[in-house]
C-alpha cells in the first residue's frame, strides 16, 4: 500500500502517460489523482475522451474541505472509473478545472493527503500525476504524504538538462521532511540516446520504471487514440504491467523494511 507521485522537471516527458499506462495495469486496487497544479484535464479529455466529471474531482474537495468536512470519507465518491469490469479497482480522481485553482488549494494539500493515506486499509494505492516541478518544487502536504517521488524524464540531453536544474530543488523539500522518502526515476523512451543505467548513474538515483519509446500506442493513453487490437497485451502495456509490478514490489518491500525498523525501536 503507497502513495506514488510522478513529476517531471521541464518539457512533457510523459508523466501522464507514464502514470496512466502504470495505474491501468497496476497489479492491486488503485486510484490516479491528477493533482497537475497547472491544469489540463489531459486523463479527462485524452484517455476518457471527454467524460463528463460531473463536477467530481479536486474543486468539491477544495469546497468540502472549506466547509470543514474531513476528507477522507468524501474522497472515494469523488473520483470517476478509469476502468471497469475488472476484480481490480481503477479509478480516477480529476484535477482542477481554472487555472488560479491550484493557489487556493495551498491549504487542502495536508488533508487530501491525509485521505490518501487514509485509502491504505482498503488495499488501494494512490498514483498522483503532480504535474511539473514549479520553482518551488511540490507542495509539502502532498509529499508528506509519499512513499517515493518519480522524476519522469526521456533519455535525451534537453530532457535531462531540466532535471538537472529542477532536481536539487525535490531533493531539498524531501531532505526536510520528517520522514524519508525516496526519489526514483521513470525513464521514457531510454536508449535515445541514453541507457536508464547512464541516466541514473549521471543522477543518483534509481531507476523504477522504463517505458518504451512508443508514439502510437502512447498516443491510446494521452490523446484517447483508438486502441488497437490486443492494445493491452502488446508490448507496450506488457512493459507498463511489468513495471507496475515491480513497483509495486519494491514499495511493499520498503514498507515492510521500514515497519521493522520502526517495531525494532519500540
Ligand atoms: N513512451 C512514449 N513514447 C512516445 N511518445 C510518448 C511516450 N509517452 C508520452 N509520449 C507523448 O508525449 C507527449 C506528452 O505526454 P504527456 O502528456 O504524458 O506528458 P507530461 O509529462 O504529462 O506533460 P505535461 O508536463 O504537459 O503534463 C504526448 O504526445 C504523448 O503521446
Ligand atoms: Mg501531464
Amino acid at each position: 500500500m503507497a502513495v506514488i507521485v510522478f513529476t517531471s522537471a521541464a518539457g512533457a516527458p510523459g508523466a501522464t502517460t507514464a502514470s496512466l499506462g502504470l495505474a491501468l495495469t497496476w497489479p492491486r486496487h488503485v486510484l490516479l489523482a491528477d493533482c497537475d497544479r497547472e491544469p489540463a484535464q489531459s486523463v479527462q479529455a485524452g484517455y476518457l475522451r471527454g467524460m463528463d466529471h460531473g463536477g467530481r474531482g479536486l474543486m468539491t474537495l477544495a469546497h468540502l474541505h472549506r466547509e470543514g468536512h474531513p476528507l477522507a470519507p468524501e474522497l472515494w465518491r469523488q473520483t470517476l472509473p478509469l476502468a471497469e469490469g475488472t476484480d481490480v479497482q481503477r479509478r480516477f480522481l480529476p484535477g482542477f478545472t481554472s487555472p488560479g485553482a491550484a493557489r487556493l488549494f495551498e491549504h487542502v494539500w495536508p488533508a487530501l493527503g491525509e485521505s490518501f493515506e487514509a485509502l491504505d486499509p482498503q488495499g488501494v494505492d494512490v498514483l498522483i500525476d503532480a504535474g511539473r516541478l514549479s520553482t518551488t518544487g511540490l507542495p509539502l502536504g502532498m509529499l508528506s504524504a509519499a512513499d517515493v517521488v518519480l522524476l519522469t524524464v526521456r533519455s535525451s540531453l534537453r530532457s535531462l538538462a531540466g532535471a538537472r536544474i529542477h532536481l536539487p530543488t525535490l531533493r531539498d523539500q524531501l531532505a526536510a521532511l520528517p520522514q524519508q522518502v525516496a526519489v526514483g526515476l521513470v525513464v521514457v523512451g531510454p536508449e535515445r540516446p541514453y541507457s536508464a543505467a547512464e541516466i541514473s548513474a549521471q543522477f543518483a538515483a534509481p531507476v523504477w520504471a522504463e517505458v518504451p519509446w512508443e508514439p502510437r500506442s502512447a498516443e491510446v493513453l494521452s490523446d484517447g487514440e483508438r486502441e488497437p487490437r490486443k492494445f493491452f497485451e502488446g508490448s507496450f502495456m506488457g512493459r507498463m504491467r511489468a513495471d507496475a509490478k515491480s513497483l509495486s514490489e519494491r514499495l511493499t518491500r520498503a514498507r515492510q523494511a521500514a515497519a521493522l525498523v520502526t517495531g525494532g525501536a519500540r
